[in-house]
């Protein structure tokens, strides 16, 4: 399917890893002109030159934390008029017993999970709106719809985007805009790979990668049967980025392997 972007600039903040990395890639594929941004500047810089040396586009990467308001200012800087914006950022570790989450870590997840994004989209709206077209798409999480008291620093403040998100793809839809979100489930990225131990000691387990799977998937019912990798939700963010999903606004789209039940 040509998804009618060749030539287009995009960003994918959140681009050198795991899902953001398989979007980049789904894009690059389609011709784009990429950007994209992490904290890690060695692994971020790889994969803009295998990306670039793979699908022969142009990939910029950008040092940027979109966290903070100097990342977001690299980001504006290097990138100031993208015609497709999506974002991914990593929110703060499990938090353990719920009962010792603290002011402190409340507001660490809501500058991370729920500003960052908001403060890129506030950005680049006004941006897209005089060019009359423009895509936006968040990664964001499942538990945004479907609670997880180990994921406390990771769920609330992505319920409160997806709130955001509802209201503002809705005002500016009038302008050629999209604003759409993905909510994954469990994936095997990079990211995941790293929260292995943090999940081990929450659970008593002892650190080692089968055992930690295994108690994972029996705690984790998914009916697909399998935890995905990256490249199973890159093309529904790739669709999200293309003119052809014009009449797609507002939208959380849950890719989880059917482990949430919910008719909406
Ligand atoms: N994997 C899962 O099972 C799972 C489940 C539910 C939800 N999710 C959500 O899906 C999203 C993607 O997860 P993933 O597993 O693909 O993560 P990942 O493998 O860690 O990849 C995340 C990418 O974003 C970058 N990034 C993270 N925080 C950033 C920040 N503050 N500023 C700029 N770049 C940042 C990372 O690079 P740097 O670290 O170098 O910055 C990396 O390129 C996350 O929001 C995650 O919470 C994942």
């Amino acid at each position: 399917m040509d998804l009618q972007i060749r030539g287009k600039k995009a960003i994918m903040a959140g681009g050198s890893a795991g899902m953001g990395r398989a979007t980049a890639e789904r894009l690059a594929e389609a011709g784009v002109e990429l950007y994209i941004s992490a904290r890690r500047e060695a692994r971020l810089v790889k994969a803009a030159r295998d990306i670039s040396e793979k699908y022969g586009v142009q990939v910029t990467p950008i040092v940027a934390d979109s966290s903070t308001e100097e990342g977001r200012k690299a980001l504006f800087a290097a990138c100031p008029n993208p015609d497709i914006l999506a974002i991914t950022i990593k929110p703060p570790a499990p938090n353990g017993d719920f009962l010792n989450v603290t002011p402190e870590m409340w507001r660490e997840s809501v500058d991370t999970a729920l500003i960052g994004p908001i403060e890129i989209m506030r950005h680049y709206i006004p941006v897209m709106k005089d060019k009359g077209w423009g895509r936006i798409v968040n990664i964001a999480t499942f538990s945004a719809k479907n609670p997880m008291l180990w994921r406390l620093m990771s769920g609330p403040a992505r319920s409160a985007l997806i709130n955001y998100t509802a209201c503002v793809s809705r005002e500016v839809a009038q302008y050629g805009i999209t604003i759409n979100n993905i909510l994954p489930g469990m994936f095997q990225t990079e990211g995941a790979e790293e929260l292995i131990d943090v999940y081990a000691e929450a659970f008593g387990l002892e650190q080692n990668r089968d055992v930690v799977l295994t108690h994972f998937l029996e705690n984790n019912k998914i009916p697909a049967g399998f935890l995905a990798d990256a490249a199973d939700m890159a093309p529904m963010a790739a669709l999200l980025c293309s003119p052809l999903s014009r009449f797609i606004v507002g939208q959380n789209i849950v890719i989880d392997g059917g482990q949430h039940h919910s008719l909406f």
